[in-house]
């Protein structure tokens, strides 16, 4: 089988490590370009990457050339995008003219009104939004976006209490980690003894992204969901996993045991399909009264899932509970590429083939 070539753009950062570990012997995608900023490229790969993971960088691509991230230079057809901020804009948007389908782990493009904002579990039907990128592109490309890393795991803790019972409120503190800023990220010095409770951007991302993640997709626009959600954003000096505490608000407030029923039996798409990264269980319930916690469960299913516990009355709103998730892995890297699997079950990468054999040869 012919797999498809595909192109990290960011690849030397953290979350570009993460893609390398996912998508190296990937069954249906070939990592065939590497690309980073100028500090980078012309540069071997195992040498312009400060490598942080606790396995090798695999042989091969160790000793890829690192490219520009030029939609002119770097020309696979499915495109994972690690890039910062401040220039993922316009260069996604560029690649998506030049026909590759870009699945973005960046934040700019996740609340253009024609860009699916997607988990699979939750809100596949918005990959609908495609089509119309398409057209404004006049080409096979667009842009699909997986969220900010703490409102995945908070949109996944919500979404079986959202689809089941209707929620109405939310509030939510968390506590995350120092991974999540990138590296080398927060100077040591701020943060060793230290909580920082303002991340910059972070709490209006929760609360807009969360809407958008469990809103209705019907005759090409989301209608975001009628909740309110209300956010404070910590850094706290762990190394990975979002710690996140919820106090939710229901239409009509169902008991604990439904609640702790619709953690145990959530599932999607990716499980039907049984995608490769696909976790077991999306969420996973944890019945011990000091679980989860960040060191013991971030790694639970590969990091791809959200962990939950300490469910219990809430006496402002209905109910509290925590939740906990892998902010590299199902917060990242494993969200963009279990978007781009989907597009491919979906069918949506079937017309790359000419490229790929333009590619891999
Ligand atoms: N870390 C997380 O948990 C997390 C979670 C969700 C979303 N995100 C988002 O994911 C993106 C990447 O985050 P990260 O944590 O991997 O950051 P990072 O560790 O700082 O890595 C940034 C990457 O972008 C490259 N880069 C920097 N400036 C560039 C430029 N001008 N042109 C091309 N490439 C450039 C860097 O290449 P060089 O090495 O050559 O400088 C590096 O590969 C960001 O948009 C971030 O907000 C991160």
């Amino acid at each position: 089988m012919n797999k498809i070539p595909v192109a990290i753009l960011g690849a030397t950062g953290l979350v570009g490590q993460r893609f390398i570990t996912l998508l190296h012997n990937h069954l249906w995608f070939e990592i065939a370009e590497l690309a980073a900023s100028d500090n980078s490229v012309g540069k071997k790969y195992g040498d312009a990457a400060k490598w942080q993971l606790p396995f090798e960088i695999p042989e091969s691509l160790a000793e890829m050339t690192v490219l520009p991230c030029d939609p002119e230079r770097v020309q696979a057809p499915l495109v994972f995008s690690a890039l910062p901020t401040d220039i993922a804009g316009e260069l996604e948007v560029a690649f998506a003219k030049r026909g590759a389908i870009v699945s973005s782990n960046a934040s700019p493009h996740r609340m253009d009104a024609d860009v699916p904002l997607v988990i699979p579990e939750v809100n596949p039907e918005h990959l609908a939004l495609a089509e119309i990128q398409k057209q404004k592109y006049a080409s096979d490309g667009f842009i699909i976006c997986n969220g900010n890393c703490t409102t995945i795991h908070l949109a996944l803790g919500l979404a079986p209490l959202h689809k089941r019972f209707g929620l109405k409120k939310v509030i939510v503190t968390s506590m995350q980690a120092l991974s999540g800023a990138g590296y080398p990220g927060v100077p040591s010095l701020d943060i060793i003894d230290n909580v920082v409770p303002y991340i910059g951007g972070e709490e209006e991302k929760v609360e807009i992204e969360t809407v958008k993640f469990l809103g209705e997709y019907k005759n090409g626009v989301v209608a975001f969901a009628p909740i309110r959600v209300s956010a404070h954003c910590n850094r706290v000096a762990t190394r990975d996993g979002h710690l996140e505490t919820v106090s939710v608000e229901f239409a009509d407030k169902p008991s604990a045991g439904d609640i702790i029923a619709a953690f145990d039996e959530f599932r999607g798409l990716p499980q039907e399909l049984n995608l490769p990264l696909a976790p077991n269980r999306p969420t996973v319930y944890r019945r011990e009264k000091d679980r989860p916690q960040v060191k013991l469960d971030r790694d639970v299913e590969k990091g791809m899932a959200t962990i939950i516990g300490r469910l219990r009355e809430c006496n402002v709103l209905d109910y509290k509970f925590v939740l906990l998730g892998h902010n590299t892995l199902r917060g990242a890297a494993g969200a963009t590429v279990l978007n781009a699997e989907l597009l491919y079950a979906q069918g949506l990468l079937n017309n790359v083939g000419q490229s790929v054999r333009q590619i891999v040869g």
